[in-house]
């Protein structure tokens, strides 16, 4: 799911065959799944969190799922959409 940087099959948290998964988590950013995911108290689709630590500050996620895709406005980027 995510030692690949373009994939169709793999995740569906990507952006046509960009895996965000990869983008997310490679090397370098010690990105950790539990960042984004929740498996005990999520509410979201897909079990994403509703905040993300990002330094000291706890920021709301805003994940949206959509039919074949999704959008997040965290603190950490603008805006922004995939659709797969
Ligand atoms: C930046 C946020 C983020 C991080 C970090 C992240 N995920 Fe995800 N993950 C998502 C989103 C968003 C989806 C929903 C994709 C969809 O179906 O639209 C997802 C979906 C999934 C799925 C469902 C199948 C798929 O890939 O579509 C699994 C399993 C999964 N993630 C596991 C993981 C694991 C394991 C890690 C850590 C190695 C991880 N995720 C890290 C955001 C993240």
């Amino acid at each position: 799911m995510l030692n690949a940087e373009k994939t169709v099959t793999a995740t569906n948290f990507r952006n046509s065959e960009k895996n965000l998964h990869f983008v997310h988590i490679k090397k370098g950013k010690t990105r950790s799944c539990v960042m984004c995911h929740n498996v005990h108290a999520s509410t979201n689709e897909h079990l994403i969190e509703e905040n993300v630590a990002f330094g000291e500050w706890n920021l709301p996620i805003r994940y949206i799922a959509k039919k074949n895709g999704g959008s997040c406005f965290p603190g950490c980027h603008a805006k922004k959409e995939y659709t797969y």
